[in-house]
């Protein structure tokens, strides 16, 4: 379907196939860290209120778009540190959307929706967080960009873009992405070359962090994270832009 797209070498993960035992999969991979998979989407959540000097902010009506949310994973981290945002949680994968709504059943105040092409996402806002996790090194390369400026427009004055991917740098998270099942046939996105798909989507002021770097048995250490953030070894690393 969007064959025409994709390089070559390009195959595709259909998160269709997936959505039953994504968690199950997920769970296996990371077994190393020491830490249950949700430990890493709370981390996540975490790092975006932490970028929030002023956190009474986060008690406003926020409007959050979580852009490849997959199974629900974050929503109820989202829900916890930011109460009373708006969430549109959207995916391409409709199973993945299907079981993102019935795990999240409880949460109040989250829009779910499945799209084929991100032409087809129109919103009536603009949004003050743009989240994607683990989302663009399952997107065709010549895809990036055109998903990215189409981001950009629905991105508030104060907004900002928040992509997060795994770091290549890394030999665990190197070792866990070259055996995980649903990232067969993807490369990871050297946080460089991420850099470079943003600004040339338009981007223009673009913060790059790295996070996570001890397991679970090192837990103790994890509060010195915060001041690690410029040393490229981190499992995982994010660009905050807008
Ligand atoms: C590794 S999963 C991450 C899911 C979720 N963000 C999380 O952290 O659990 C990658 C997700 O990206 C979605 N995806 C792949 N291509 C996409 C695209 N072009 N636009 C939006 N989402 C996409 C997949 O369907 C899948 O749910």
């Amino acid at each position: 379907m969007l064959e025409h797209r994709h390089s070559a070498q390009e195959k595709l993960t259909d998160f269709d196939e997936y959505a039953d035992r994504y968690e199950h999969l997920v769970e296996d991979n990371i077994k190393a860290s020491g830490f249950s998979p949700s430990h890493f989407d709370d981390q996540k959540i975490k790092t975006l209120v932490a970028n929030y000097t002023d956190k009474a902010i986060c008690e406003q009506p926020l409007r959050f778009l979580n852009f490849g949310c997959g199974i629900g994973k974050s929503e109820y981290f989202i829900r916890a540190y930011f109460p009373n945002a708006q969430i549109w949680s959207v995916d391409v994968s409709k199973d993945s959307i299907e079981r993102a709504k019935s795990r999240n059943s409880m949460l109040q105040g989250i829009v779910y929706k499945h799209f084929n092409d991100v032409s087809e996402l129109h919103f009536s806002q603009t949004f003050d967080i743009i989240f994607a996790a683990n989302v663009f090194h399952h997107v065709p390369e010549l895809e990036r960009v055109g998903i990215l400026e189409y981001l950009r427009q629905y991105l508030s004055a104060t907004g900002f873009l928040y992509v997060f991917e795994h770091n290549p740098y890394n030999p665990l998270t190197k070792s866990a992405f070259d055996t995980c099942e649903f990232d067969k046939g993807c490369k990871m996105i050297p946080s460089g070359a991420m850099i470079g798909l943003v600004k040339q989507a338009g981007y223009q002021q673009v913060n790059r962090r790295f996070i996570v770097f001890f397991p679970k048995f090192l837990e103790a250490l994890i509060p010195l994270e915060k001041h690690l953030t410029w040393l490229p070894i981190g499992a995982q690393y994010y660009l905050k832009t807008k």
